[in-house]
């Protein structure tokens, strides 16, 4: 039997294919890369923002024709959709026989195989306990160099426009235990590098069996251990709980990545407010002064929204004067959406006309695309350590990797290959990438 799964959505999304997968190899199912190969399609699925929904309609659509011509096969939509959608889904999408929401996946076997006598199949229940910490996801990255490995779901945060607390539920941390024996058995496989996930890594908490508890440094500093070779990285940071200690951890650290993630999404204390964010304009600045004092060689990169409701030229003004003031390496940048049911669409007015909203996220594109050259020109001369990655998309004698800031840097191949630690010198650059060599 053949699973072919397409992810969308976060890099949570991707690690849990990986579980999904794991959890289907155990019924006999292997991984295909065709479509017209696959007994069973599975979509896993993002609800952040509507135009990420209507991707994944598109996408049905094309499940739809394939199985007009084979009416057996199998189509199941997971992850954040099929939550906040449930039954729904089921009515609105003919094709569509399995609905799975992120907690529920060990129930895939028994839902596939309702789902193969023809019975629609839904489970889309919450948990305060899964975190699938005993299940060793099936690696499906191409390069073998680098992994994301889950260290904690759910979000208990409430910001008033996002949709995640709904569709991923109440925020629990995985064990040490398993996040550290997971992370051996990639460092003995070659893996060279691993992103630690969450929505808000900052509030991990786990207590051991002897009372005492470890938090989000203690976890990074645990990981760091296991080998001097492994590359960490993690996301998403929380201007509100990120703590000085676990910049310090990541100071003594060489092999924890310089770089940060750290979602502003607007510059002006009013808006994030009324976005329930939790800090202010201030504090968010305190923050990233605190980064440069203790880590000056470590990258900033943020998220942003434009328009959300009652934003004023002010407010949009306050992000701009934000992202000059803390120069970020780095942004997605988006557009409000409602999203159904959050608070702010139960209690808010998206106000903001599209127009205008269209217009101030092309100023804050435009001013990041002179922050991240500006960004890019200041690492011409100097040197950096690079984890290769990949063969060039442009070359085949040229690797392509990324410093410890997180920036893409092409270079040379000649007898290297992905997985290699490399010693590259800035010549140059793209609006995109580093361009260097060998020292
Ligand atoms: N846990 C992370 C982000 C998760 S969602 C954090 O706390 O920052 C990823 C990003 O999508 C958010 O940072 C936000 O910028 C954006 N986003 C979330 N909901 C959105 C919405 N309704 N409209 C537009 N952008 C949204
Ligand atoms: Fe959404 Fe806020 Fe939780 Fe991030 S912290 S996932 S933006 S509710
Ligand atoms: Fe999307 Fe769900 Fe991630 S809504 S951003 S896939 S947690």
């Amino acid at each position: 039997m053949k699973v072919y799964i397409e992810t969308y959505g976060c890099q949570m999304n991707v690690a849990d294919s990986e579980v999904v997968v794991s959890i289907l190899a155990g019924e006999g199912y292997e991984v295909t890369r065709r479509l017209s190969d696959a007994d069973l399609v599975l979509i896993n699925t993002c609800s952040v923002r509507e135009n990420a929904e209507q991707r994944v309609r598109g996408r049905l659509d094309v499940f739809r024709m394939e199985k007009k011509k084979r009416p057996e096969l199998i189509v199941g939509v997971i992850g954040c959709m099929a939550e906040r959608l449930k039954h729904q889904l089921l009515e609105e999408e003919k094709s569509v026989d399995l609905v799975v929401g992120p907690d529920a996946y060990r129930d895939l076997p028994n839902l596939v195989r309702s789902a193969g006598t023809g019975l629609k199949a839904i489970n889309v229940l919450l948990s305060r306990e899964e975190t699938y910490s005993d299940i060793s996801p099936v690696r499906m990255d191409k390069n073998r160099v680098s992994s994301f490995v889950s260290i904690m779901r759910g979000c208990n945060n409430c910001c008033a426009f996002c949709i995640v607390p709904y569709t991923r539920g109440a925020e629990r941390s995985r064990s040490i235990g398993t996040i550290l024996r997971e992370v051996e058995e990639l460092a003995a496989m070659g893996y060279k590098e691993v992103t630690l996930l969450g929505q808000n890594v900052d509030s991990y908490r786990w207590k051991k069996e002897d009372g005492s508890i470890t938090d989000f440094a203690g976890l990074l500093e645990a990981v760091a251990g296991v080998s001097p070779d492994m590359r960490v990285r993690f996301s998403t940071s929380h201007p509100k709980d990120m703590t000085d200690e676990v910049l310090h951890v990541m100071a003594a650290h060489h092999n924890i990545c310089k770089s940060i993630h750290l979602p502003a999404q607007s510059g002006s204390t009013r808006m994030l407010e009324l976005m329930r964010r939790g800090y202010t304009r201030e504090w968010y600045l305190s923050r990233t002064e605190a980064i440069k004092r203790i880590m000056p060689d470590c990258s900033i990169s943020t998220d942003l929204i434009a328009g959300f409701c009652t934003e004023t030229e002010d407010d949009h003004r306050d992000t701009l004067s934000l992202m000059e003031q803390v120069q970020f390496d780095y942004a997605f940048m988006f557009k409000y959406s409602v999203r159904p049911n959050t608070l702010a669409a139960r209690k808010m007015t998206d106000d903001v006309p599209e127009k205008v909203k269209t217009r101030r996220l092309q100023e804050i594109i435009s001013l990041q695309g002179r922050l991240s050259a500006e960004s890019k020109q200041r690492c011409i001369g100097q040197t950096y350590e690079v984890l290769a990655e990949s063969i060039s998309k442009k070359s085949a004698a040229e690797l392509s990797g990324r410093n410890s800031q997180n920036m893409v840097v092409v270079f040379p191949k000649r007898n290297h290959a992905p997985g290699d630690y490399v010693q590259v010198q800035i010549t140059g650059c793209t609006p995109a990438t580093l361009i260097g060599d060998y020292v």
